[in-house]
C-alpha cells in the first residue's frame, strides 16, 4: 500500500478536509478516512461495509466485475487444478509456494498434530445427540483454549505457529467426530498415512467393523472443495475473525467465532440451504415457480447458490465446481442424478432471465458444492462444517497477518444514533 500524492477533498460547513488517497497493488483506489471524525468531527456511514476497507492485506484479491480470484497472485483455478490443499495453505501462511523440503516439512507438521486431546471426546459426550455438527464445531472450537494452554500467548509468535498448526490439523478430525456423534457411530481416530483429504474421507465414512478404501478420485474431489475454500478475503466470518482477535482474544475463540458466522445462510449455510432448495424444486417443471417466487418483492424467498457481494460477473470457483461435479458424478455412475439435472436448468434459466442479468446474479461456490458432497455421502448437515474446517487456513492467515501488524489496534465501529435524546426517569407508578 503506498500513498500516491492524490487527495479527495471534502468540504464541509464551509471548511475544506483533504483525505489521503491509497493505492493498492490491485483493485480501486482507497481513501484515508482514519482521521476524519478527530478533523472534521462527523462519522462516514456504510452499514454492510459496502464501501469499505477494514485493513489492509496481501493474501487474496478478488476482482469482482472480472471474476478472478488470486491467492498470494496466483489464479484460483490453477491453483485447484495444479496444487492441492496443503500447499495451497502453506502459500495463504507464509506467502510463498514452498519448496518440496518445506512443502515435506509442513505436511509433516500437520499431519502430526490431527489427533485431538483424549479428554475432547468426553466434551463432545454433552451435546444432544441430534446437535447440528456446526453448533457443534462452534462449542469444541471453543472449547480448545481449554485444552492447549500452551497456545494461548498471542504475543508469542511460536505459539501462533502452534495454535496455526493445530487449527489446521485438528478441525478436520473435529467435523468428522460431531458427524459421527450425529449418527450414533464411533469416533475415527486420523491416520498418518493419508493425505489430508482421505483422512477426512476415512474419518467420517469408516467403521471399526469393515475395511474403507479411500476412492483416490473421490479424495481428489474432496481436496479440491477444500481449496476453492481456503480463503475468500475480507468476507463476513473472516472480518468477524479479525474483530475478534482485535481485543487481544485467543486464536480458538476467535475461530469459533468465525465459524459462528459463517454458520449463517447468506454466508456458509447457503450449500446447506442450496441443496435443500434442489431438492425442494425437485423437478424441472417446478423451476418457474421458484425463479418467479425469487424475483417477488413481498415474497423472502431467494435462489440460493446465487448472487454475491462482491462478484458480478462469475464465481470462478463455482466454474471449478461444474466441472467437478460432472467428473464425481459420472465417477459414481450417477450423472443423471435429478438434482445435477434441476442445478443445470436453473442456471440456465437464472442467467437468461432479465431481473438476474440486471442484478449480475450469478451462481456462487455454494451452487454445486452441495451436490459433489451429497454424492459423495455426506449429509446436508455437513455441508457447512466441510466449508469450515476449509475456511480455518484462510481465518488463520489473516489473524497472522493481523497480529503481526503494527498498526493493529481494537475494531470499534461507530453509529449513526437515532434514539432517544436525554429524558428524566419515570417512576413506575408515574408510568
Ligand atoms: N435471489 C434473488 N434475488 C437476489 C438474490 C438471490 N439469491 N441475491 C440478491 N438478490 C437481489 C436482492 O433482492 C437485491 O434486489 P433489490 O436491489 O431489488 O433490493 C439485489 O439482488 C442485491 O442483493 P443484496 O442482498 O443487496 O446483495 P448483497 O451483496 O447484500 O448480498 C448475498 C449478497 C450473497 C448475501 C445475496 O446474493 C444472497 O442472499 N444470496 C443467496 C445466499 C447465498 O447463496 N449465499 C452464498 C454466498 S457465496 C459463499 C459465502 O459467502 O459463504
Amino acid at each position: 500500500m503506498t500513498e500516491t500524492q492524490k487527495t479527495a477533498k471534502l468540504s464541509l460547513n464551509g471548511q475544506d478536509y483533504e483525505l489521503p488517497i491509497f493505492s493498492p497493488t490491485a483493485g480501486p483506489d482507497v481513501l484515508d478516512i482514519r482521521k476524519l471524525y478527530a478533523q472534521a468531527g462527523v462519522f462516514t456511514y456504510d452499514p454492510g461495509f459496502t464501501s469499505t476497507a477494514s485493513c489492509d492485506s496481501t493474501i487474496t484479491y478478488i476482482d469482482g466485475n472480472e471474476g478472478v480470484l488470486l491467492h498470494r497472485g496466483y489464479p484460483i483455478d490453477q491453483l485447484a487444478s495444479k496444487s492441492h490443499y496443503l500447499e495451497v495453505s502453506y502459500l495463504l501462511l507464509y506467502g510463498e509456494l514452498p519448496t518440496a523440503t518445506q512443502l515435506e516439512d509442513f505436511e509433516a507438521r500437520v499431519t502430526r498434530h490431527t489427533m485431538v486431546h483424549e479428554q475432547m471426546h468426553n466434551f463432545f459426550r454433552g451435546f444432544r445427540r441430534d446437535a447440528h455438527p456446526m453448533a457443534t464445531m462452534v462449542g469444541v472450537v471453543g472449547a480448545m483454549s481449554a485444552f492447549y494452554h500452551d497456545s494461548t500467548d498471542i504475543a508469542d509468535p511460536w505459539q501462533r505457529e502452534v495454535a496455526s498448526i493445530r487449527l489446521i490439523a485438528k478441525l478436520p478430525t473435529i467435523a468428522a467426530m460431531a458427524y459421527k456423534y450425529s449418527i450414533g457411530q464411533p469416533f475415527v481416530y486420523p491416520r498418518n498415512d493419508l493425505d489430508y483429504a482421505a483422512n477426512f474421507l476415512h474419518m467420517c465414512f469408516s467403521v471399526p467393523a469393515e475395511d474403507y478404501n479411500v476412492n483416490p478420485i473421490l479424495s481428489r474431489a474432496m481436496d479440491r472443495i477444500f481449496t476453492l475454500h481456503a480463503d475468500h478475503e475480507q468476507n463476513a466470518s473472516t472480518s468477524t475473525v479479525r474483530l475478534a482477535s482485535s481485543s487481544g482474544a485467543n486464536p480458538f475463540a476467535c475461530i469459533a467465532a468465525g465459524i459462528a458466522c459463517l454458520w449463517g445462510p447468506a454466508h456458509g449455510g447457503a450449500n446447506q440451504a442450496c441443496l435443500e432448495m434442489l431438492k425442494e424444486i425437485g423437478t424441472v417443471d417446478r423451476i418457474p415457480e421458484f425463479i418467479a417466487r425469487a424475483k417477488d418483492k413481498d415474497d423472502p424467498f431467494r435462489l440460493m447458490g446465487f448472487g454475491h457481494r462482491v462478484y458480478k460477473n462469475t464465481d470462478p470457483r463455482a466454474t471449478v465446481l461444474k466441472q467437478s461435479a460432472d467428473e464425481v458424478l459420472e465417477l459414481l455412475g450417477v450423472e443423471d442424478n435429478p438434482l445435477l439435472q434441476v442445478a443445470k436448468e436453473l442456471e440456465q434459466t437464472a442467467l437468461n432471465d432479465p431481473y438476474f442479468k440486471e442484478k449480475k446474479l450469478f451462481p456462487n461456490v455454494d451452487f454445486y458444492s452441495g451436490i459433489i458432497l451429497e454424492a459423495m455421502g455426506f449429509p446436508t448437515s455437513m455441508f457447512t462444517p466441510i466449508f469450515a474446517l476449509s475456511r480455518t487456513v484462510g481465518w488463520i492467515s489473516q489473524w497472522k497477518e493481523m497480529i503481526a501488524d503494527p498498526q493493529n489496534k481494537i475494531g470499534r465501529p461507530r453509529q449513526l444514533y437515532l434514539g432517544q435524546t436525554t429524558r428524566d426517569y419515570v417512576d413506575i407508578e408515574n408510568r
